[in-house]
């Protein structure tokens, strides 16, 4: 555990943002994110942004099978980290913007949950809503996003993604406290932004051309 805070330590020094956290999950927030996800779970676990591997051992030692789980990680040095310490689990290089087209580039479907340790509060709100409206795209209707985050309110704009959540854990032991959020899209609901990912385009004249950009990506 040493070992796992002092490299996410170093790596958070070099790029605060990205990685969010300066200390590892403790056992009991990452426990508690294990027990969000269903039992039986029938399909992949997709786990965003898994650090030191804190989260994913407690997904393997919550029932999870190691060919049922996936791990997304963008720091290539916690990529290869991860990738030793889990031989039996597959960890992809990937950027969880893209999660789409990386699941399908690896033939991975169905996504039965997606937990995720991405440091959101700390994005751009276009990248939240982007990393969201991703992560409901491959999710079947009723499937869960678990989410810890240290803030206060939704790691997620509910509104905007069409999405319900709530917190279901709120965990005291960890640096520092934090709250498990567990997301799902009501089954028959069509994902629809009310306003476009992107800052519209405008003309020479300060214009936005009509139409084109009013659609969510
Ligand atoms: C808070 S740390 C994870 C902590 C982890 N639970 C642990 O205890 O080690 C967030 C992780 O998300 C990764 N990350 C940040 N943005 C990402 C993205 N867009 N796609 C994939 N991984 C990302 C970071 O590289 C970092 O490893």
């Amino acid at each position: 555990m040493l070992k796992d805070s002092r490299l996410l330590f170093k790596l958070w020094l070099k790029n605060p943002r990205s990685i969010g956290a300066v200390t590892v999950s403790s056992p009991e927030l990452a426990a508690a994110m294990a027990r969000q996800v269903p039992k039986p779970c029938h399909g992949f676990v997709v786990e965003l942004g898994g650090g030191t591997g804190a989260v994913t051992r407690a997904l393997l030692a919550s029932g999870v099978a190691p060919e049922q789980l996936v791990v997304v990680e963008r720091d290539p040095t916690l990529h290869r980290y991860l990738s030793e310490r889990f031989p039996g689990v597959r960890v992809l290089l990937g950027d969880a913007v893209h999660l789409p087209t990386l699941l399908r580039r690896h033939q991975i479907e169905p996504v039965a949950a997606i937990v995720s340790s991405l440091p959101l509060l700390s994005l751009k709100r276009s990248v939240q809503l982007r990393i969201g409206a991703q992560a409901f795209a491959v999710l079947a209707p009723g499937a869960p996003f678990i989410q810890f985050t240290y803030g206060l309110f939704s790691p997620l704009p509910r509104q905007r993604l069409g999405i319900a959540g709530e917190v279901e854990e709120r965990v005291l032991q960890n640096l520092p406290p934090a709250s498990v959020w567990v997301f799902s899209r009501p089954v028959g609901h069509v994902p629809a932004l009310r306003k476009p990912l992107h800052k519209p385009l405008r003309n020479r004249f300060g214009l936005r051309p009509r139409g084109k950009f009013d659609q969510a990506a």
